[in-house]
């Protein structure tokens, strides 16, 4: 649906009646319920297929939202809100008594971030600033929505799901997740907020927990985001050798100035991919879908040569969309 006033208005009542609705924000769709009602996250859940104790982003349009969700709410985090939100920056801190443990895996910490996009932020004020907890509008374990028909292609099973259509999100990918309950703050999801700008933001050591040592950030399971088709990540100087010596026709997402070989578009499908950081970030899970789509044996993704801290997170989720049981060992 068009995000008019009226449908936002009507999405609003949905909510407010502990209802579920999927929703634009600038990283990719939510599938957002009040973070309040323990039946709109069960039903989160239970659309998405997504394990009762991996937790939950609560959106809220700023730090006093924020305040409301959180037991303690250090200075450092007032920082960091007033450098990036509202953007796609997910602070983890202490949950508050009245945040259900149903929203947050039974945990007592909770996500929260102030999402930028005018129709989520629309939607907040309607809800009087109540906050709306919202994963990736996405079945578990999969590519993230960027678009509304990317949403209902996944949904189509729930067709009386309201979707407000946003058209397509600037960022791409998910929030960077920042846990700020250690005693340094700690990278638990990359994205487009690097740990070196938050680090300078604190003036102090930003780590990065990597997904294999994590049981702080289920939705950080080494796969994930991931295709139906069974995908893999190769280095850009055994990429044509690589595609040569596959038998069947396979997908390639590649960056290319001057375009694939004609070897490799003689044999296989290219889908090219953006040279730059966010446009590569923008495109990743619309191109991801389309290559999914075209049913061949494999997706092979040319793995982007990482150029600084805001490729961390699509390097991070290219490696999780290509990994495998086989590939863990
Ligand atoms: O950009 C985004 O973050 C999008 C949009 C809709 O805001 N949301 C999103 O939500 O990606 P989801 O649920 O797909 O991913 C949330 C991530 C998961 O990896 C989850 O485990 C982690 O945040 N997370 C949430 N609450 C947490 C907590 N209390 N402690 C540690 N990790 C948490
Ligand atoms: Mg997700």
């Amino acid at each position: 649906m068009p995000a008019t006033e009226e449908h936002l208005r009507n999405a609003a009542e949905i909510l407010s009646s502990g209802g579920v609705v999927a929703f634009p924000t600038e990283t990719v769709y939510g599938l957002g319920g009040l973070t309040l009602s323990v039946p709109a996250v069960e039903k989160i859940h239970q659309l998405k297929g997504r394990p009762a104790d991996n937790p939950l982003i609560a959106h809220v349009l700023d730090i006093e939202g924020a305040m409301r969700v959180a037991a303690h709410w250090p200075d450092s985090c007032s920082k960091l809100a007033a450098a990036f939100w509202p953007g796609p920056l997910t602070l983890v801190v202490a949950r508050a008594s009245q945040v259900p443990r149903q929203a947050t895996g039974g945990r007592d910490t909770v996500a929260v971030r102030a999402p930028r996009h005018p129709i989520a932020r629309r939607l907040l004020e309607l809800l009087n600033g109540q906050p709306l907890s919202a994963p990736s509008a996405n079945p578990s374990g999969r590519t993230s929505a960027t678009s509304a028909a990317h949403v209902v292609h996944d949904f189509q099973h729930v067709p009386q799901l309201m979707v407000l259509d946003g058209g397509a999100c600037e960022v791409g990918i998910e929030s960077t997740v920042l846990d700020m309950t250690a005693e340094l703050p700690m990278v638990l999801r990359p994205g487009s907020v690097s740990a070196e700008q938050i680090g300078s933001v604190l003036g102090c050591h930003v780590g990065t927990k990597h997904s294999a040592e994590q049981g702080a950030s289920p939705g950080t399971a080494s796969s994930h985001y991931a295709p139906r088709t069974p995908a893999v990540l190769v280095k850009p100087p055994h990429l044509e050798e690589f595609l040569a010596a596959q038998r069947e026709q396979c997908v390639v997402l590649m960056v290319a100035p001057l375009g694939a070989p004609g070897t490799v578009r003689q044999k296989h499908h290219v889908i090219l991919m953006p040279e730059l950081c966010e446009a590569y970030a923008a495109v990743l899970y619309d191109r991801l879908r389309a290559a999914d789509a075209h049913n061949c044996s494999m997706i092979v993704i040319q793995e982007p040569s990482p150029q600084g801290g805001q490729w961390a997170g699509v390097i991070d989720r290219l490696r999780r969309a290509t990994h495998t049981k086989a590939s863990e060992s």
